[in-house]
């Protein structure tokens, strides 16, 4: 079992590998091969916000939401440089109002975190914030490979068929590298893009 992260303390004291400052280079693989339609999107857990504004950089209207202020913060100024339009919010997505259904949901580091916290919650989460047809890029720490205390939560292939099967049909299942903001540090992870039934 992973140890609860405290993501306020993390972003206080820049303790966030997992800020890589460039698009993630699944999302991008998926957009330019134009397997992600749709217009509205919610990001949950944005962190400093790199993917939210690279997905309004490309014209979707992106909702992005995260529970820690400092990083909406910086979301916010990375969004004004880029002159992207992002509504962003604060706060914790499975018990404050993010409105949808919306086209296109992604997380990227989030998915792998919360079923640990409260699986049934994020399930009824997902289930408000989609429709049928609604793409959903889920981004999380892979199993397959063992590591010592660092990086990310991990996920199984059965967890992931177990726990999100139920709703969504699992259209890709990609092992891919996570970036991170630590040279040459690059955990395994899963790109996991579903449709919802
Ligand atoms: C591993 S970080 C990934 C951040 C960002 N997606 C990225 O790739 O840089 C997980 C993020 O999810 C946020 N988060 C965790 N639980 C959340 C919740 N219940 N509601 C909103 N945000 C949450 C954290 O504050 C943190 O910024």
């Amino acid at each position: 079992m992973t140890e609860r992260v405290d993501f306020a303390q993390r972003y206080a004291t820049g303790q966030i590998p997992w800020d890589s400052g460039i698009p993630d280079e699944e999302l991008v693989r998926l957009l330019d091969d134009g397997k992600l339609t749709g217009q509205t999107v919610l990001e949950i857990g944005c962190g400093t916000g790199t993917n939210a504004v690279e997905l309004a950089r490309r014209g979707f209207q992106v909702t992005a939401i995260d529970l820690v202020g400092q990083a909406i913060r910086s979301a916010r100024d990375k969004a004004r440089r880029a002159n992207a339009t992002v509504e962003f919010r604060v706060g914790n997505v499975l018990n404050d109002g993010v409105g949808g259904p919306y086209d296109i949901l992604f997380d990227r580091g989030v998915y792998h975190g919360l079923r640990l916290d409260d699986l049934k919650g994020f399930q009824e989460l997902l289930r408000r914030v989609t429709r049928p047809g609604s793409w959903w890029l889920s981004l999380a720490g892979n199993a397959n490979e063992k590591r010592d205390g660092e990086g990310p939560p991990v996920v199984t292939e059965q967890e992931i068929r177990a726990e999100l099967g139920p709703l969504f049909d699992i259209v890709e299942l990609r092992e891919y590298r996570f970036t991170t903001n630590q040279n040459g540090f690059r955990p395994l992870a899963w790109s996991i893009l579903m449709r919802r039934k």
